[in-house]
């Protein structure tokens, strides 16, 4: 078996995690970089990440987050947090990067920008948020392998109240709202979980070859 489905295979949701344990500043930077070059529709990006190392807000987050173990114990923890609103403004920001990195005119990427505006346009603000909130949850799935490849644990999660931190990271009044998060660190001995088979559709199941 190669390395990659190994990792793939160690990884499981931690479910309790070593708190004295912390991700060097090093794997820390990778996992970051890992996240960035995620692929998102029309490389737009529409989130941001927020990593939550403060004590203090994590102890606020854990009650509306069915106290999982992680928010508070694993070394740190990954809210995925979409644009509300994606719209010119996030249009025109990825345009300008864009002209800037590759060195190009405006006039080279019209037609892109033309064909950005009538997809975003064409959606209501409800269709938007969920567009949005998918490209994050890709985010969050590099995070995750990434971090297996590194050998360290990881624990994506929806088990939590968006509501409530979004209240809690004032993500609102940054156009924000939480649509996933992640805890990563290292696994407690006494986790259970760490032993158990890995369930998964077998191959006959899932794929259908035409
Ligand atoms: C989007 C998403 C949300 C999840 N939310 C939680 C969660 O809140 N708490 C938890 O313990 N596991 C959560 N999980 C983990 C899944 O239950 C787990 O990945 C699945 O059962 C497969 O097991 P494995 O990851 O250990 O291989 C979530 C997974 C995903 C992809």
């Amino acid at each position: 078996m190669n390395n990659y489905i190994e990792s793939l295979y160690w990884r499981y949701a931690t479910k309790k995690y070593d708190p004295n344990k912390k991700i060097t500043p090093t794997d820390l930077t990778t996992l970051k970089e890992a996240v960035r070059l995620s692929v998102s529709s029309l490389g737009l990006q529409p989130y941001k990440v927020i990593i939550v190392e403060d004590a203090e807000i994590r102890k606020q987050l854990k009650p509306v987050a069915f106290n999982q173990n992680g928010i508070t114990d694993a070394s740190h923890v990954f809210v995925f947090a979409s644009e509300i609103n994606v719209g010119k403004k996030h249009i025109d920001a990825y345009v300008n990067n864009i002209i800037t990195t590759r060195e190009i005119t405006r006039e080279t990427v019209t037609p892109f920008i033309k064909a950005m505006e009538g997809f975003i346009g064409a959606q209501d603000e409800t269709s938007k948020s969920f567009w949005a909130a998918k490209q994050a949850y890709l985010a969050m799935s590099s995070l995750i392998t990434t971090a297996a490849i590194l050998k360290i644990d990881a624990t994506p999660m929806e088990g939590f109240n968006k509501v409530e931190f979004d209240k809690i990271l004032g993500l609102e009044a940054m156009g924000l709202t939480a649509s996933v998060v992640a805890t990563v660190g290292y696994r407690h001995e006494e986790d259970e979980f760490q032993h158990m088979k890995k369930v998964r559709k077998s191959e006959e199941e899932l794929f259908i070859t035409i």
